[in-house]
């Protein structure tokens, strides 16, 4: 029993005892208001039921019972229905003696003390249910350490200004997606966190998603991974050419710190995220690999071959001048064996002299020069375009003749 329903009722009582004979069963029942919690906790845009169970003297007949807010002192309080800043918001329960005040889209301006009046037929006999049910309004609100690195176990808390109950059940998302539920926590313990379980988090009382709190963004960070060399040069390297290398890794915050190494080269041969060689010579040539660093530790790259190449320009040129020296070598060929025919035609009267055959027909053509020309004759032993010459005017000189060359027709 609350004081004021208490005081209320002894002024009865006073008034029972002097007209007691008069009216002898008066005080047969009392006035009373019980509220199910003196306290609520509301989540903003909720809706919430307050309720309060009343009794009241059996000779009275009710007129009217309505919830009030924060009533004042002297003042006859106001029936919500009809208060401006509850309008269309507010709705009264009644089932038996239990009056429930149903209010919906609550506002952070509705922190306040909620009462039961209820009137009477007679006038002077009416009861105020004091005090009432204080009601205070909170948001969610997702709670997660500062700084969260790879390998850890965080919790992450969903937090309200009041106690929503006991034993609330919590729904967490992670970018909106439902990941769990804590129940009758309000806690979400997240094992050993990778980079993947980087996100944006929100809380919600048990999947009212429509009322989650704020998401806050858990930004797990990690030493730098998948570092990697880029060479600037789309083609090949040329001397003289600048080249750049870039080093790149995935890392939490970005990495700040980088280190350039050439292979074999105990110091760093430059630092910065980018290594230029503004002008390439093969002293530069080598395996090139770069480390990068973060608060969290570092990493280094596979290396790379950075070395000058023949450029396709000058393949080309290579190519040009094989072909011309071929070309010219046929042709310094070819003049030679033509002039070596000549000679041959030149002088069968003296083949004829000296061989006695009479057989010059081998040697009409070309290529019956070549055709008869025996593997092991002298004449055919050709092995630069000298020696064949050579040889061959040897086979002119009258002691140097060949019998299985001149009497082959034989
Ligand atoms: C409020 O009470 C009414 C009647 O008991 C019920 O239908 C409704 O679901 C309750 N609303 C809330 C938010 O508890
Ligand atoms: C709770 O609400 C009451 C009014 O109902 C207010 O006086 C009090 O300051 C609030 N408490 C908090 C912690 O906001
Ligand atoms: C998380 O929230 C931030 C802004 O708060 C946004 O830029 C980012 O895209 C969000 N991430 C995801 C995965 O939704
Ligand atoms: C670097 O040294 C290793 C052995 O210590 C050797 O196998 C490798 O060929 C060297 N590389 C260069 C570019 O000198
Ligand atoms: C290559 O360039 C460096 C300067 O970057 C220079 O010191 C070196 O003498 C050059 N080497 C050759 C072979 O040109």
């Amino acid at each position: 029993m609350n004081p004021a329903g208490y005081s209320e009722q002894r002024m009865i009582c006073l008034f029972s005892l002097i007209s007691l004979l008069m009216i002898p069963v008066i005080f047969s029942q009392e006035w009373s208001v019980q509220y199910l919690n003196m306290k609520k906790c509301a989540l903003k845009d909720s809706t919430i039921n307050l309720s309060g169970s009343y009794k009241h003297p059996d000779r009275l007949t009710v007129t009217e019972i309505f919830w009030t807010v924060n009533p004042n002192k002297g003042e006859e309080p106001v029936n919500l229905l009809n208060h401006p800043d509850y309008s269309g918001r507010v709705q009264f329960l009644q089932k038996d003696q239990t009056l429930i005040l149903s209010l919906s889209n609550v506002k952070h301006e509705d922190e306040a003390q909620y009462c039961i009046r209820i009137l009477t037929d007679i006038k002077k006999e009416r009861y105020f249910g004091y005090p009432g049910i204080e009601l205070n309004v909170t948001e969610l609100r997702v709670e997660i350490p500062e700084e969260v690195v790879e390998g850890e176990s965080p919790v992450l808390f969903c937090k309200t200004t009041c106690d929503l109950s006991d034993k609330t059940d919590f729904t967490w998302y992670k970018n909106s997606k439902r990941v769990s539920e804590s129940i009758g926590s309000n806690q979400l313990l997240l094992r050993s966190v990778s980079s993947d379980d980087t996100g944006n988090y929100s809380c919600a009382v048990r999947d009212q998603k429509h009322l989650s709190s704020p998401a806050l963004t858990l930004s797990v960070r990690y030493p730098p991974k998948s570092v990697s060399v880029s060479i600037s040069a789309s083609g090949e390297i040329v001397e003289g050419d600048s080249v750049t290398l870039s080093c790149s890794s995935d890392s939490n915050p970005p990495a700040l710190i980088f280190s350039w190494f050439k292979e074999n080269q105990t110091s760093a041969v430059g630092s910065g995220q980018s290594f230029i060689i503004s002008s390439f010579n093969s002293s530069h040539s080598g395996r090139y690999y770069c480390e990068a660093q973060n608060q969290h530790g570092s990493q280094r790259s596979a290396s790379v071959s950075v070395s000058v190449k023949e450029s396709s320009s000058s393949l080309i040129r290579v190519t040009v001048g094989i072909t011309a020296a071929v070309v010219l070598t046929s042709v310094i060929l070819l003049v030679f064996i033509g002039l070596l025919i000549r000679r041959k035609r030149a002088t069968p009267s003296e083949e004829q002299k000296h061989g006695g055959s009479g057989h010059n027909k081998t040697l009409e053509s070309p290529e019956d020069a070549y055709m008869s020309l025996e593997p092991k004759s002298r004449c055919a032993e050709y092995d630069t375009l000298d020696n064949m010459k050579r040889s061959c005017e040897n086979t002119d000189d009258p002691e140097a003749q060949d019998p299985i060359y001149y009497n082959s027709d034989d």
